[in-house]
């Protein structure tokens, strides 16, 4: 539905061709989802520019990153998120679960609404990813009959590739789990 070419960025957005095609795919995966589940107009828009905003700085260097972010000590990997929120903020958008479930798609909040918990999915479940390809497409035609029982596989299968690669857990991203388990 989305592809790389005809997607519409932020006029400050840094990406690569190949981080385009990802927000494509993430986008119109949540797009086909919101249509599935009969949402309204607003709540399709929202779940849209959320998926088309939230790689908005993904490739943009350390330092604009960490000033857009305010922050001096997450890893660089984590700051794309807060970066573009904040910015995004100062741009005018005032939607909160728009800007909440850019602000924390990387690591994982456990005070999102359907927002945030459908960029999750759509950001790990997207078909261009190369890792475990038959199990994330079962999940992610399996969201518009089971949101929430899908979104905690999505947490769990998250969680546990953290924990086996020894990166540190968060703790918004602990209390998500604990808050769906
Ligand atoms: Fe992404």
């Amino acid at each position: 539905m989305f592809d790389a070419a005809s997607i519409e960025l932020p006029a400050w957005a840094r990406v690569s061709s190949s981080r385009r095609a990802h927000i494509a795919r993430v986008t119109s995966l949540l797009v086909d989802w919101a249509h599935a589940l009969g949402m309204s107009h607003g709540v399709c828009t929202a779940w849209r520019d959320a998926g088309l905003w939230h790689d908005a700085l993904r490739d943009a260097p350390e330092a604009e990153l960490r000033e857009w972010a305010a922050d001096g000590t997450l890893p660089v990997g984590l700051l794309h998120g807060p970066a573009a929120a904040n910015r995004l903020a100062q741009d005018g958008e005032g939607r909160r679960d728009v800007l909440e479930a850019i602000r924390w798609h990387t690591i994982g909040s456990d005070a999102w609404d359907q927002t945030g918990r459908a960029l999750y999915m759509a950001d790990y479940l997207e078909p261009g990813r190369k890792f475990a390809r038959a199990d994330r497409a079962y999940l992610a035609a399996h969201v518009p009959l089971d949101f929430d029982g899908t979104f905690r596989q999505v947490v769990r299968h998250r969680l546990e590739w953290a924990l086996r690669e020894g990166h540190e857990l968060y703790p918004t991203a602990v209390a998500l789990w604990n808050s769906v388990r």
